[in-house]
């Protein structure tokens, strides 16, 4: 009988993902280095080009897709017995954050229930017809987000957020390590938290030095999707739950360089 559920579960998961064109992971060796930001961003991009694009905050345990697109508040309504995503600024979105009903408690779950709680997830989700599911990993590369990405399996591709210090560039072999693991190819890298242009005079500080990203995707023959300073606006936005690629030119223009370089990648592997 339980066997029997489990397939019936694995068969809508494997029904609901066939219709998306693309799914792709963003994740990092560690914490706090900008996956959610570079997750909201490229969503936003792609949205903002015409395609159809979902965001899968996958962060069982930390999930901050809700607020980031202002929609923490939105209540889940269900259509043919499916979980109908919130749609925020041509965004669907989904997050267990929309299931808690107290939502500054934390949520302790055990290994096996939060791999349930995100197979429900992707299985019961009226998604549709996507081009694009853009998914949040936890941070690292520890047992949760590997047997996330083998319970979505198939995955088009990662993308690998880091900062340009030593330390986390440490972290990156972890990721690339983690992709191969899982048999998923990298796409590339993204530098966050490249340099701070000072908004008075226009220099730029290499807070967390520079270039790091860009050096190791060049040692490790990875592609560079680009690097992304440090913005005030990302952060006031991240806050106020719109992606900065909505109220801040600089940051639009980045992740439109970003975004169209994962296009092309993407593009040239279908040809
Ligand atoms: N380039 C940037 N400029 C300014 N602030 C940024 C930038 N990137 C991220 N931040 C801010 O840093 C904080 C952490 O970013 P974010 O939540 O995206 O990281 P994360 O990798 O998803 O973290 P976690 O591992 O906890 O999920 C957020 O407040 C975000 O707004
Ligand atoms: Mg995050």
């Amino acid at each position: 009988m339980q066997a029997e559920i489990q397939n019936e579960e694995d068969k809508n998961i494997q029904e609901t993902l066939s219709k998306i064109k693309y799914k792709i992971a963003i994740l990092s060796g560690k914490g706090g280095t900008g996956k959610t930001t570079v997750t909201v961003n490229i969503a936003q991009t792609l949205a903002n080009k015409g395609f159809s694009v979902g965001v899968l905050d996958a962060d069982i345990t930390g999930p901050n897709i809700p607020l980031m697109f202002g929609a923490e508040f939105e209540q889940l309504s269900t259509e043919d017995n499916k979980i109908v995503p919130i749609e925020a600024h041509g965004v669907k979105i989904i997050s267990m954050e929309f299931l808690l009903e107290d939502k500054s408690k934390a949520i302790i779950w055990r290994g096996p229930m939060k791999i349930k709680g995100l197979k429900q997830l992707i299985a019961d989700v009226k998604w549709g017809e996507l081009d694009f599911l853009i998914i949040d990993l936890p941070p690292g590369s520890s047992d949760e987000p590997l047997s996330i990405v083998q319970t979505i399996k198939d995955l088009d591709g990662m993308i690998v957020v880091t900062t340009p210090q030593e330390v986390s560039l440490l972290d990156i072999t972890k990721s690339i390590n983690f992709a191969e693991v899982t048999n998923t190819p990298v796409i590339g890298i993204v530098e966050n938290m490249s340099g701070f242009v000072c908004p008075h005079c226009g220099e730029t500080t290499n807070i967390f030095k520079k270039d790091g990203g860009k050096n190791i995707a060049e040692q490790l023959s990875i592609e560079f999707l680009g690097a992304v300073p440090l913005i005030p606006a990302i952060c006031v936005a991240g806050d106020v739950g719109k992606p900065a690629v909505l109220v801040d030119e600089d940051s639009e223009s980045i992740f439109l360089q970003i975004t169209e370089k994962m296009e092309e990648i993407l593009n040239s592997k279908d040809s």
